[in-house]
């Protein structure tokens, strides 16, 4: 599959990787361009390009990997979404460079507030847990695999990210839908930020 990422800083280049170590396609963008994105898809290797962020958002799955700020006018900036599924990986604080000030999100979960603002794409929560040195690092630890979360109103896309990421080797909890799920996943619920690791196979 290709995937593209709106956004191609350290969380976008990290997603790549294990993008194409699991035999995936990553187009990235950013807001500068794809000519400033030559030296970063040239280490990532084969399989990576630069693109304009309107041609990675027209990848069937797009990543969205801007600082919580940029949301608004980064959506706001792409073309009418056509069923794509949007991996909502962001979180909301203000600022970037380790300022993690919490933004003010009213009543929504903070990816329905990027759904609202993404009308026409398949919004799937994931990943926000995962900071960067861990996404860059093997998904099994001692045998164990790393715990990913997963929240949607759209089950069928919700379905396709939980095969991608189960693909790069992580194991995936649904957490329901945007709103609930997606209350506790972001930062500020229960699960944000926690790096856990499941044993063995789950017995359903
Ligand atoms: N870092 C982590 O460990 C981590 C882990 C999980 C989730 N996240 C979340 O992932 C998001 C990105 O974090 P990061 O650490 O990757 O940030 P980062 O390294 O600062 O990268 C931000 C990227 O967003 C791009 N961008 C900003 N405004 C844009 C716009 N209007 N259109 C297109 N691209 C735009 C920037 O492009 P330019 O360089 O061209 O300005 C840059 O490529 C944040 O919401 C963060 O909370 C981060």
């Amino acid at each position: 599959m290709e995937i593209g990422t709106i956004g191609a800083g350290a969380f976008a280049q990290g997603f790549a990787k294990r993008a194409l170590k699991a035999g995936h396609k990553v187009k990235l963008s950013n807001r500068r361009g794809p000519d400033s994105l030559r030296e970063i898809v040239n280490q990532l290797g084969s399989g990576a390009t630069a693109a304009a962020k309107e041609e990675a958002a027209a990848c069937e799955m797009v990543l969205l990997a801007v600082p919580w700020d940029n949301v608004p006018e980064t959506l706001a900036s792409l073309p009418e979404w056509n069923n794509q599924i949007l991996i909502d990986g962001t979180n909301p604080f203000h600022g970037q460079d380790g300022d993690f000030t919490p933004a003010d999100v009213g009543n929504l979960s903070t990816s329905q507030l990027v759904a609202a603002l993404a009308p026409g794409a398949r919004v799937v929560k994931a990943l926000n847990n995962m900071i960067v040195s861990n996404l860059e690092a093997d998904p099994i630890v001692n045998g164990a695999r790393r715990v990913v979360f997963i929240s949607a109103d759209d089950d069928g896309a919700k379905k396709r990210v939980q095969t991608l990421l189960e693909g790069f080797g992580y194991s995936v909890i649904d957490l329901g839908n945007l709103r609930d799920g997606g209350l506790i996943q972001q930062a500020g619920g229960p699960l944000a930020g926690r790096n856990l690791l499941e044993q063995g196979e789950r017995h359903k």
